[in-house]
């Protein structure tokens, strides 16, 4: 039943010295918030519903974070899937806040990391988290240290509150440097057809077996446009947004999607691109579109 399900969703993946292991095909639930990420949806019923519909069709990685709403989109996942069946792996991260003009602003000293791991733990309704990503500044930063902040999800790790740490927003050389303070089992970063700024770190992640979990997969609030893509959905009988989510997935094995939706339609039509086999002359032709 397990591996059936998983065939369906991508495969599965385990994350590097845990034993977590999630279908490849997630999803990711900052949509659930109202406009601009910021505050409640218009109907909340229909976001507990998206989950509750990802769930039934054996979708176990979510990933969040408490500064979505801020705090809104934690209490809908808690409305919906508390208690968490026990395979559903989610993962939150941590690193900013929202301002009451709903700016995204940095919140990296150990004692808002502290209190934003806090802020999980009581809004998810759980004990422990078991990824918590650093988001680190933002790319523009360049390498901007990032070993103080680590060491204070170590501890916090220590303390129990943290199961295991992932980055997101980060270079290879910031991964390099987190990696030496503790284990890395996940990064986050931006990635999808036609932004392809990490190739070269997705396969130096392979290699070590951490897993990449691009983040606008889709394109983000402005979902990818392209000619080619529609193209190759066209002779794929499949959709645009099918057409990037099967490409991630053939793109590298250590790769594990969160596509974000607030609609049950695009949470199946999302789900169903798993299924879909590209040809290696498609890939060649979506290879273009960067
Ligand atoms: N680490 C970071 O800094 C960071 C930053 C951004 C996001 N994230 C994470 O990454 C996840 C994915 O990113 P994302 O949700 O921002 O972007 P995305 O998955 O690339 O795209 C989401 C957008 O595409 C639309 N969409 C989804 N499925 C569709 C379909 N089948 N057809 C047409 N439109 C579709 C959604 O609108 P509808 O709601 O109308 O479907 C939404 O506007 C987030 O949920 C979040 O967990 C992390």
């Amino acid at each position: 039943m397990h591996s059936a399900r998983s065939a369906a969703l991508g495969g599965s993946f385990t994350f590097l010295g845990t034993n977590l292991t999630v279908n490849r095909m997630g999803y990711g639930a900052m949509q659930l918030a109202g406009p601009h990420v910021f505050g409640p949806p218009k109907d909340p019923d229909a976001a507990v519903a998206v989950l509750k519909e990802a769930i039934a069709s054996g979708v176990d990685h979510i990933d969040t974070s408490d500064f979505y709403g801020p705090h809104v989109t934690n209490q809908i996942i808690k409305r919906a899937l508390h208690p968490y069946p026990k395979n559903v792996v989610i993962v939150t991260k941590v690193g900013a806040k929202r301002g009451a003009d709903a700016s995204w602003n940095r919140a990296e000293s150990p004692e808002e990391l502290r209190s934003a791991v806090d802020d999980n733990l009581r809004n998810l309704g759980l004990e422990s988290l078991d990824v918590v990503n650093m988001r680190v500044g933002h790319l523009a930063l360049g390498d901007a240290p990032v070993r103080a902040h680590v060491e204070t999800l170590l501890e916090l790790k220590r303390e129990g509150k943290i199961k295991h740490v992932g980055l997101s927003n980060v270079t290879a050389k910031q991964f390099a440097e987190a990696r030496a303070v503790t284990e890395i089992v996940c990064v986050q970063n931006q990635y999808n057809l036609a932004h392809r700024g990490d190739d070269a770190f997705i396969a130096e992640l392979a290699k070590n077996g951490v897993a990449y979990v691009p983040f606008f997969p889709l394109g983000g609030f402005t979902p990818l446009q392209s000619s080619t893509l529609s193209e190759v959905a066209a002779a794929a009988e499949s959709t645009p947004m099918q057409v990037a989510l099967a490409w991630l997935l053939q793109r590298s094995p250590n790769i594990l999607l969160i596509p974000g939706t607030s609609s049950i339609g695009h949470l199946r039509e999302n789900l169903a691109a798993a299924k879909l086999e590209l040809s290696p002359k498609m890939i060649e032709r979506l290879d273009t579109i960067a």
